[in-house]
């Protein structure tokens, strides 16, 4: 059951598109305030009760002794108390006695204490009491986010060929970096579908250019690259470069589609290509009139986009750059040792902080609102547009779209990735957890960046995110300008690299069919496993393994100089290690705690006893997967069978009944 509450006057959002009648009265769960001083809502959590979600948010799976901010922040440091990163997913499950979901609907900066300040009491307040709160009750953990997901729409797909593996890294700059990619993984038998293009395939980052003098002939290049089996995905920033006579710029102006200042003035704010524009995409006509531009480079054979910058990510305002300037001024008229230093550290450092987001305005059917109050629905709505754009540009086909910043709601238009994490184990382990609560939110198609973004990647670093990333919907390796070179072939032995990506074009048949079902049935793709054995006191605290669709477990190995690791097994179920050589090894465990072993090189994972998992041919692209032959593995005592989804990967037409093939084992003879 969703209960809908009311307060002030909300902004309407669009995050749930269900029609849902506001209920009267105090809500069922917990104690609100709301009024003139802001919106405050408290619950006293009961001893040792799990409290998850927030989707895209630092910490654990079980977000209970911390605090986090709703505030979309373009955040280089990916910290245990960094409180805000790239989205805002206010949604929280309770896993008490009465399994219990809330969401607030809230485009604001919205915080959360989870038992940070006072252990039992989670509080939830914002500035502003104009919001929706949504409380929704179900019989387990499970069937309340199905009813959440239901009521906020279903969530995006992504073409079938996205699922492969894609190299990505800042810094290809022209087709010769692409082509020595494409080489060296091909030379390699590596398994690669997708290479990114960051910002320097533009002309001077102007969006929906390309710079003629590197790709003198782009539409030539990218069917280049589509013989070879590669798909070009090309980044799309959120901001306008303010140029006269580029016309995304001319145009914007013309139409007053730009977000304005405290004058009414296009607001200008420094990102990647100096001086820029935002478009106000919260207007329907700012999000099609953006939306239709990406046709120009679908025109020339490009079928999918990253969404970037779209907190929005601002360097700085002409406002503060005229501040700092003039305190600058200031210090060098001084002597040395009089310039206070810490003053000008944060002066400089606080060039691209939040006070921005006071500075700029929407203009909404004739009222000028403030950024800030709805500045997380920024990134939100560039993904809409894109998204809405795609179902006029090709109806009939699934376009690949993923963004940066997000607010619940932009799961129905893209997936997301989790930003500019870096090369540091204890970030595969935030990969691990964040998962399953982006799967809360809505978002599916989500992965974070392979190896890390910043910093410097080890090779077993790579290898051990890898085992994970074969996982995870979005597998894209990405780096940073100027930290080590991350493509696999740059290392020792890339036949070892060649055989962990090679199992997920073997599990491919299942990580789709199970993806493509959670989408179309509201379901999680990745669970924690409290979600499947609530009444498992052990596998309730579990925060390093998942649950993957029908029948799988994965408990990837996330620390240093490990040669294995302990995992916990809440019913009896078949170990099997992927070993290089191609052959499976295969081990019964009953229920209970286990040492497993698993080298750099092999990929673990566990079937559930008397469920069976469908496995393909290695191949080097999805197009090259023969889906027809599919070896059968599980520990059956009984005729088991699985449902696989499979379809074309490329059209939409989900709901065809002959897209579901049942496969059937049965046990061996005694
Ligand atoms: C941002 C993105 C990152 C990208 C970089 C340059 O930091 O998060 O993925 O590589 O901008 O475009």
């Amino acid at each position: 059951m969703i209960q809908k509450y009311k307060y002030g006057i909300p902004f309407e959002t669009d995050a749930v598109p269900q029609s849902i009648p506001c209920a009267q009265g105090t809500p069922s769960c917990g104690t609100v305030t709301a009024d003139e001083s802001g919106f405050r809502f408290t619950y006293r959590m009961s001893n040792n009760e799990a409290v998850y979600g927030l989707g895209e948010a630092l910490r654990g799976i079980n977000k209970r002794g911390g605090s986090y901010v709703s505030f979309n922040t373009d955040q280089l440091f990916h910290m245990e108390d960094v409180l805000s990163l790239y989205a805002s997913h206010n949604f929280l499950l309770l896993a008490g006695e009465c399994p219990t979901g809330l969401f607030f609907d809230y485009p604001g900066g919205l915080e959360f204490d989870i038992g940070f300040t006072q252990q039992d009491m989670l509080t939830v307040s914002c500035k502003h009491a104009d919001l929706y709160l949504y409380i929704i009750t179900g019989s387990s953990l499970t069937d309340v986010v199905k009813q959440f997901r239901h009521a906020i729409g279903r969530s995006y797909i992504a073409p079938k060929w996205a699922m492969g593996y894609a190299q990505s890294r800042w810094g290809y700059a022209v087709p010769q970096d692409f082509r020595e990619v494409v080489d060296h993984y091909r030379k390699h038998h590596i398994p690669l579908d997708a290479v990114y293009m960051d910002i320097d395939y533009m002309e001077r980052f102007k969006d929906f250019t390309v710079n003629q003098e590197t790709f003198p002939d782009f539409p030539a290049f990218v069917s280049e690259m589509q013989e070879r089996g590669i798909h070009l995905v090309p980044i799309i920033d959120a901001a306008v470069k303010a140029e006269a006579g580029y016309p995304v710029c001319d145009e914007g102006l013309e139409n007053d589609f730009f977000c304005t200042d405290e004058q009414g003035k296009p607001f200008e704010a420094a990102v990647w290509p100096g001086l820029t524009y935002l478009p106000d995409f919260l207007k329907p006509e700012v999000r099609q009139w953006f939306g239709e531009k990406y046709h120009i480079l679908i025109d020339q054979g490009i079928e999918g986009f990253w969404n970037d910058m779209n907190e929005p990510a601002i360097f700085y305002t002409m406002q503060g750059m005229e501040e700092f300037r003039k305190e600058m001024q200031d210090f060098l008229s001084r002597p040395a040792e009089e310039v206070d230093w810490f003053r000008v550290r944060s002066l400089s450092s606080g060039l691209c902080g939040n006070s921005n987001y006071q500075q700029f305005y929407h203009n909404l059917n004739g009222e000028r609102i403030c950024h800030e109050q709805l500045h997380n629905l920024y990134g939100y709505n560039m993904t809409r547009a894109a998204g809405e754009a795609f179902e006029q540009l090709c109806p009939d086909k699934r376009l690949l779209l993923f963004s940066r910043s997000s607010y619940i709601g932009s799961h129905r238009f893209g997936g997301i990735w989790t930003g500019d994490n870096a090369s540091w184990w204890p970030h595969l382990l935030l990969n691990i957890q964040m998962m399953p609560s982006l799967n809360m939110c809505g978002y599916l198609f989500s992965g974070a960046d392979i190896g890390g973004f910043g910093a410097d990647v080890s090779r077993d670093l790579l290898l051990r995110w890898l085992a994970f990333g074969i996982f995870t919907p979005l597998m894209r390796n990405h780096s940073a300008k100027d930290t080590r070179r991350q493509e696999c072939f740059r290392f020792e032995h890339p036949e070892d690299f060649a055989h962990v990506i090679g199992v997920r074009y073997r599990l491919l048949p299942y990580l789709y069919s199970e993806y493509i079902k959670a989408a179309l049935n509201d379901e999680m793709y990745f669970r924690p496993l409290a979600f499947d054995y609530p009444e498992d006191a052990a596998a309730r605290e579990v925060e390093d393994q998942l649950m993957l669709g029908d029948g799988l477990m994965i408990a990837p190995v996330y620390l240093q100089n490990a040669s294995g690791r302990c995992v916990y097994l809440p019913e009896d179920m078949l170990f099997v290690k992927f070993l290089p050589d191609g052959t499976l090894h295969q081990e019964p465990l009953s229920k209970g705690l286990h040492r497993i072993s698993a080298a750099l090189n092999e990929v673990p994972l566990f079937i559930k006893k008397n469920h069976i998992l469908p496995l393909a041919a290695f191949a080097e692209t999805v197009a090259a997967l023969d889906e027809t032959h599919l070896e059968l593995i599980g520990w059956i005592t009984e005729p088991t069978s699985y449902t696989l989804y499979q379809d074309d990967g490329l059209t939409k037409d989900y709901s065809n009944p002959q897209h579901y093939l049942t496969l059937t084992k049965e046990p061996a003879k005694p």
